[in-house]
């Protein structure tokens, strides 16, 4: 069945969803599948999972780039950032309002050859005023979700930025405040997570609006429009938080902006996969936001410092099924970054209490 098999591929996206997954080797060969083209690679049962057979090198190339001491350039990140908006346009065009996708226009998927008719009744759930127009942030926290980031006490640093993202609802209550934060300004759901961990929102909605609450009044990011099968499920989304007492404000991403920013990170030497929710957090912070600092993005399963295993996320160790972001080669982007000025990727814990 081809919606069955859009939905797996979809579940790879949101497993695999940010940076900070764990990469096993067999990820490091094998990272490129693309997910218009199902069967996607299959992860071993038997694979065990460990530290990065062959990525020593790999991995201490990292580590002594990021060693250098760490200076804001602030023409690299001007360049970095004219490049970014003027070719995807992110403040403007990352999120659907109800002005640039009036009732009768289309909405081009960007996973598959389909559009989709706004209707009035479309129309009246997108956002009417964008919220980020004329919006900039002086320091954002884009917040992978990384085993890296397990009892790292970097809480209270991420709370102190002014603007905080994160990915596919991740768990910030039961102790992970400590060491991931709790301030959220912005959170993304990719259909997946519902399909995953909430019945596809077909049952009991309890369990998410639960998970809403711990967000305050944050945006909540709704892909729907990558794939048709997406958008059913990020609509019952979106019609439980209008019924629930939920503070939490749903938007949805521009399946058009998304696809200017795959463009954009082929061009930056991206070749293969698909953007992650990580990566492109991380292209929206760069344009909101004069500081951008990035915690849980390490794509391997080897901690940098003291060399102990990591699990795939802080919160669980599930495994990506399938494989369809090049986590490798986006942490190896970032890290250019990081080297030029551009943005401050952080590895190591942080001081409890302190910045
Ligand atoms: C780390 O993982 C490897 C591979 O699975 C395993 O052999 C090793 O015992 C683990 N180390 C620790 C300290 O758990
Ligand atoms: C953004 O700011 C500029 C200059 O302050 C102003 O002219 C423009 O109308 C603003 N745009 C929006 C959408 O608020
Ligand atoms: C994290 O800290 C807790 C409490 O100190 C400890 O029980 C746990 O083993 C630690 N986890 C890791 C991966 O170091």
């Amino acid at each position: 069945m081809r919606g069955e098999v859009l939905k797996s591929c979809f579940c790879l996206i949101i497993i695999v969803l940010c940076l900070g997954s764990l990469l096993t080797s067999l990820i490091w060969y094998k990272n490129n599948v693309d997910p218009h083209r199902p069967p996607p690679q299959k992860n071993k049962a038997s694979q065990p999972f460990g530290p990065c057979k062959g990525c020593t090198e790999v991995i201490d190339n990292a580590v002594q780039r990021y060693s250098q001491t760490w200076k804001k350039q602030e023409d690299n990140y001007q360049n970095f950032r004219s490049k970014l908006s003027n070719e995807c346009f992110g403040l403007e065009e990352a999120i659907i309002t109800q002005t640039s996708k009036r009732v009768g226009s289309k909405i081009v998927f960007n996973g598959v050859r389909k559009t989709l008719q706004v209707t009035p009744q479309l129309s009246s759930i997108f956002a009417k005023k964008n919220p980020f127009s004329n919006k900039t942030w002086d320091t954002c926290a884009v917040v992978g979700n990384g085993g890296i980031l397990t009892n790292s006490s970097c809480g209270n640093v991420i709370d102190s930025a002014q603007f905080v993202i994160r990915c596919n609802l991740p768990p910030v209550d039961n102790g992970y405040g400590k060491h991931v934060g709790v301030k959220t300004d912005l959170v993304t759901a990719n259909p997946s997570i519902f399909t995953q961990n909430y019945e596809a929102l077909t049952g009991r909605r309890r369990p998410f609006v639960k998970r809403l609450h711990t967000y305050g009044n944050s945006l909540l990011l709704l892909p729907a429009f990558s794939y048709t099968s997406d958008t059913d499920v990020s609509l019952r989304a979106f019609y439980t938080i209008e019924e629930s007492d939920s503070p939490i404000r749903p938007v949805f991403l521009n399946p058009e902006y998304f696809q200017s920013l795959l463009l954009f990170w082929r061009s930056q030497g991206l070749y293969k996969g698909q953007l992650s929710t990580g990566i492109t957090m991380v292209s929206l912070a760069l344009e909101l936001c004069k500081d951008v600092h990035l915690y849980g993005f390490w794509p391997f399963s080897t901690h940098p410092f003291s060399f102990h295993n990591l699990t795939n996320h802080y919160f669980d160790n599930k495994q990506p099924k399938f494989i369809v972001h090049a986590m490798p080669t986006e942490f190896e982007l970032l890290l250019q970054l990081h080297s030029q000025g551009v943005l401050r990727l952080h590895l190591g814990d942080c001081q409890p209490g302190g910045t």
